[in-house]
């Protein structure tokens, strides 16, 4: 096949961007968007403090343009996020304790009921752990108490019976890291207890303080033996030319070896797109031409 979405479908995946709905007037932006890609992620239009600017007051304008054009061009969504420390609105910030927590479930409850039906796979968590110790990362929705994660799961399952639910992470790709740990050990206590969790995201952030790790298969592997799918949700990769096309290839080729993982999302489509503040992270230079890794990426497919 001669595009991403295309050659993954016939792998029995899909592959995926992050999309920034204010974008999709740019005409080169929306031609590779439509051309590559049948899993779409809003960038940051699905996050809490778009969705629900004000307490209870939901807003899904932007969002469910995000919708619109993923039905025109035959692709599927990814739900992001629903409980975060991170992008949280004003009023959620200054909430603590059992007013925090319905007020999260809420939040689950009603955009999950907006969007039911329409989502492949929510995030319903997303970084809830602590980047050095393999504990939890202490944020508001911490400490409404330890069980917040998993009374994320429940209210979600209960809102959309569809749709996957993933816990989505970073630095959670090198097997032998803590935070890898801690996040497995999470998803085994959530099998053996009957928690409903289907999917691990790994966000797949790679630069030169969390390069790609040789164990990298190993872990989606790992993760996968636990009786989830797992899914390579936000992935760029720090550098150039052949050295980051081989990379890219190289996450390309263990996705398919794990018979669990069934797609990659790229964080943006050109170099110039990237949150990244610096660097050529992803497959489409700033013109929107193909790099070498949108061709190794191709050719793994
Ligand atoms: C980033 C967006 O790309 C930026 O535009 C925004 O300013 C901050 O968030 N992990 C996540 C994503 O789960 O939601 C983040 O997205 C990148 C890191």
């Amino acid at each position: 096949a001669s595009t991403l979405g295309a050659a993954a479908a016939e792998k029995g995946r899909y592959f995926g961007t992050a999309v920034s709905l204010n974008k999709l007037s740019d005409s080169t932006y929306s031609t590779i968007l439509n051309r590559e890609f049948n899993m779409l992620t809003a960038e940051n239009e699905m996050k809490i403090d778009a969705l629900e600017p004000n307490q209870n007051q939901f807003n899904f304008t932007t969002a469910d343009r995000l919708i619109t054009r993923a039905n025109e061009i035959g692709a599927k969504v990814r739900g992001h996020t629903l409980a975060w420390h991170s992008q949280q609105p004003g009023w959620m910030q200054s909430l603590s304790g059992t007013a925090l927590r319905s007020a999260m479930k809420n939040h689950i409850t009603q955009v999950m009921t907006h969007y039911k039906g329409k989502i492949h796979s929510w995030d319903v968590v997303n970084e809830a752990f602590d980047d050095s110790t393999g504990g939890r990362r202490d944020s508001n929705l911490q400490r409404t108490g330890n069980d917040w994660i998993e009374d994320a799961f429940v209210t979600a399952r209960a809102a959309d019976p569809a749709a996957k639910l993933c816990y989505n992470d970073y630095n959670t790709d090198n097997w032998s890291w803590a935070k890898t740990q801690g996040v497995y050990n999470l998803v085994k206590d959530f099998k053996a207890r009957g928690v409903p969790i289907d999917c691990v995201g790994f966000q797949s952030h790679f630069n030169s303080g969390s390069p790609y790790p040789s164990n990298y298969r190993t872990t989606l592997q790992n993760f996968a033996a636990l009786g989830v799918d797992v899914q390579i949700t936000e992935l760029d990769i720090e550098g150039s030319g052949s050295t980051q096309a081989t990379t890219y290839g190289n996450v390309t080729n263990d996705c398919l070896a794990v018979a669990r993982c069934n797609g990659i999302t790229v964080w943006g489509i050109r170099d110039t797109d990237s949150w990244r503040a610096s660097g050529t992270p992803l497959l489409f230079d700033g013109s929107g031409n193909p790099k070498q890794a949108y061709t190794a990426v191709l050719t793994a497919l």
